[in-house]
């Protein structure tokens, strides 16, 4: 028997849509595998009811059958499905280095990261990297063709989880099919000044990079209250402001000693639009871990 814990994560981070991706410290899901005949699956923990255990149909069930490992899996959830915190992404990478470990099939966090993101395709109809290479190697992660490159950064986060659910493949149908020539040459200019930012281990960078106008605005049609916790969060010290991957998560940089504030305002901004929200004071953090 093997358990992995393996990180929430946010995906994106405004310039970087389908590439930059970041592990939290919490929430987290966990995972225990045992090998049989045929692969089953068993959902605990928060939002459970709404995660199918049909292998089929399960993200870690895309897992297991692509490393040819078949076993009982349990998971419990911590990372609240259809949040924007890379939910399914935080099963398929635990059950990548659970089932690689039950098996001893030998694979680096590398070499995890497509298998893990066979899951994703799954929920979303889209093998993207940008979750499941955070929730497996932690720190701040760019996924682009060809590989992934990490950096162990160190920036204080506040999530904010409003009570709505945004699926992954409706905040995808909205996401514009082009951009122009000067949209693309501003969300060079950010994404660069937020890489740089993590290297430094500068909130005020990072925040300053998170800045997007192709997706997030089109998104944030889907998040009621969106702008009015933004700018709260702003008003309270944010750094900077974005959507967590796909929503309805709102992710906020800042300084340290700056979260209990901003996360105290983006709630009641979320309050005042009729809205109930959890919030995660949190910090980039490291990949999944075998228990
Ligand atoms: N990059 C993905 C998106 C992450 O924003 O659609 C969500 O799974």
């Amino acid at each position: 028997m093997v358990t992995v814990r393996a990180p929430a994560t946010s995906a994106n981070l405004g310039s970087g849509f389908d590439v930059f991706g970041v592990a939290l410290s919490k929430p987290a899901d966990v995972v225990t595998v045992e090998k049989a005949a045929e692969t089953m699956i068993e959902v605990l923990g928060v939002g459970n009811q709404y995660i199918p255990e049909d292998p089929e149909k399960n993200t870690v069930g895309a897992v297991a059958e692509a490393l040819d490992a078949p076993a009982h899996i349990k998971i419990n959830k911590g990372v609240r499905p259809a949040s924007g915190l890379g939910s399914s992404a935080a099963s398929a990478a635990a059950a990548a280095v659970a089932l690689d470990e039950l098996y001893g099939r030998g694979h680096s966090r590398e070499e995890l990261v497509p298998i893990a993101a066979e899951g994703e395709a799954v929920v979303s109809g889209d093998a993207h990297e940008d979750n499941v290479a955070p929730a497996l190697l932690g720190g701040f992660t760019i996924a682009r063709e060809g590989g992934v490159t990490c950096v162990d950064a160190s920036i204080p986060l506040v999530v904010c989880l409003p009570d709505i659910v945004v699926s992954t493949r409706d905040a995808r149908a909205v996401v514009p099919d082009g951009a122009r020539m000067d949209e693309l040459v501003e969300t060079v200019g950010h994404a660069a000044t937020l890489t740089t930012g993590m290297h430094r281990n500068d909130p005020a960078l990072v925040g300053e990079g998170l800045y997007d106008s192709v997706v997030t605005p089109a998104r944030a049609e889907l998040i009621e209250g969106y702008e009015a916790v933004r700018k709260a969060a702003f008003d309270a010290g944010a750094t900077g402001v974005t959507i967590s991957g796909a929503g309805p998560g709102v992710l906020a940089t800042c300084h340290p000693g700056a979260r209990r504030r901003i996360g105290a305002a983006m709630i009641d901004a979320f309050d005042a639009a009729g809205i109930d929200a959890r919030v995660y004071q949190t910090a980039i953090g490291n990949g999944a871990r075998i228990l």
